[in-house]
């Protein structure tokens, strides 16, 4: 092991809000993944850095570590650029699913590896893994072969890459150091670096269903990863995007599967496809590739959905099969006629968790069908008795405790003269 440190003069540096030097960084990340430096240890340094942080210089190198825990993959064999997107995560956020097939039908190569879902925010790999027959789990030379034959692969990280966050995001997670700025970035670029991408556009979300509810903190957080993204050569930009109503019309797994395919069919609710479209040029863009065709024309001529279908043939799933639905439904309704003025996005991610769609501790099961259909959205006119949501779920006794989360989730105005709502996209940061 490089130079030896001692992990208690480490912590009270930073408790002391002193700044940590690299052989210090490079030691505690390297003595913490190989079990050298105890969680209680590395959990007190966690919290001395959410209180006091990290600068530009320790950020990056604390970074540099994590990649350097494990392997880094490698595309130069393809003949397409490589281009990524990751989202900080969101209710309703199933815009990897039709994103990667269509900037693969546009001339990109889209290696994605990604996540389950813990707490209210879903996880893409549980959202395809209701697709009957569809395996997560990849060797490297399974996913270049998808990647090869496809355009895109979406896949479960191995544990080969960037093992020094799999144990400190584990970590945080049970000692509520999940939400320091610096540790939030330097967990997903260490993947996404390590990942081998050249290109990466990274979709911060804000609101009341994100991570960072400030948009202020949200642009913050945005700032520092395209800086470290761009520090390690890779074409970085970032968008902050509204997280304060959920992204479409569906929460829950299956359900997201299905509007996913509804707009790779050229339908699909507004905001998911404008997202979708804007993600898509930029990737394109930030990666300098030759467009085959724009991404609004393949997604209305069948090209999006050929790489769909192809790329899940590709995984073990059948693309024609259908959803699992959940045992049972029921309605939620308004209370008075007006103007739908607000929905909290929070809300509907708790309300879908409980219903079966997310898990809460790691390794447990999700319901596949499980989740929420939402029939209004705000600014639209209902009436008295008019559903605002259906609830899917397989046990009964689910829906009474969801009601509860989704009490005050919404608010009828007589005029809409209340309506509040972040715009879709509120800034953009290039590196
Ligand atoms: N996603 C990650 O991968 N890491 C974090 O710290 C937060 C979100």
């Amino acid at each position: 092991m490089i130079n030896s440190f001692d992990a208690v003069e480490i912590i009270t540096a930073k408790r002391d809000r002193n700044e940590l030097s690299d052989p210090q960084i490079d030691w505690i990340i390297d003595a913490y993944t190989k079990g050298v430096v105890a969680d209680e240890q590395m959990s007190a340094l966690l919290m001395a850095i959410l209180l006091n942080g990290m600068n530009a210089r320790e950020v990056s190198r604390w970074t540099d570590a994590m990649i350097s825990s494990g392997e880094r993959m490698e595309w130069s064999m393809l003949d397409r650029k490589t281009v990524d997107k990751h989202s900080t995560g969101g209710v309703g956020d199933k815009i990897t699913l039709p994103l990667a097939p269509l900037v693969a039908a546009c001339g990109g190569a889209v290696p994605q590896l990604s996540g389950r879902g813990l707490g209210h925010t879903g996880g893409t790999l549980d959202k395809l893994e209701s697709i009957p027959g569809w395996r997560a789990s990849l060797t490297n030379e399974e996913m270049l072969d998808v990647l090869k034959s496809c355009g895109a692969v979406i896949c479960a990280a191995g544990a080969g890459l960037a093992p020094a966050d799999k144990k400190l995001y584990a970590l945080r997670d049970v000692t509520g150091t999940v939400p320091a700025i610096p540790l939030i970035a330097s967990s997903i670029m260490s993947k996404k670096i390590a990942e081998g991408t050249s290109a990466l556009i990274l979709d911060v979300k804000t609101g009341s269903g994100a991570f960072m509810t400030d948009p202020k903190k949200a642009g913050e957080l945005a700032r520092i990863m395209v800086e470290l993204g761009t520090r390690a050569g890779v074409k970085t930009r970032a968008l902050v995007t509204a997280m304060d109503v959920p992204l479409g019309l569906t929460a829950g797994n299956a359900l997201e599967v299905r509007e996913s395919v509804e707009v790779l069919a050229g339908g699909g609710p507004e905001d998911i496809v404008e997202l979708t479209l804007v993600l898509a040029r930029e990737m394109l863009d930030a990666a300098g590739i030759k467009q085959l065709m724009d991404p609004a024309d393949a997604l209305n001529n069948g090209k999006a959905m050929d790489s769909w279908k192809a790329m899940i043939r590709a995984q073990g799933g059948d693309p024609d099969a259908k959803l699992p639905v959940a045992k049972e439904q029921i309605s939620v309704i308004a209370d008075e006629s007006g103007v739908l003025s607000s929905m909290d996005a929070m809300s509907v991610g708790i309300a879908a968790w409980r219903l079966g769609a997310g898990r809460s501790k790691q390794g447990e099961a999700v319901s596949f069908g499980a989740g929420i259909e939402i029939h209004a959205k705000p600014g639209a006119k209902v009436a008295k008795g008019d559903v605002i949501y259906t609830l899917h779920a397989d046990e009964p006794l689910r829906f009474e405790r969801t009601k509860s989360a989704l009490e005050n989730s919404f608010t009828i105005s007589q005029d809409g003269s209340q309506i509040e709502r972040l715009p879709l996209i509120i800034e953009r940061i290039e590196g």
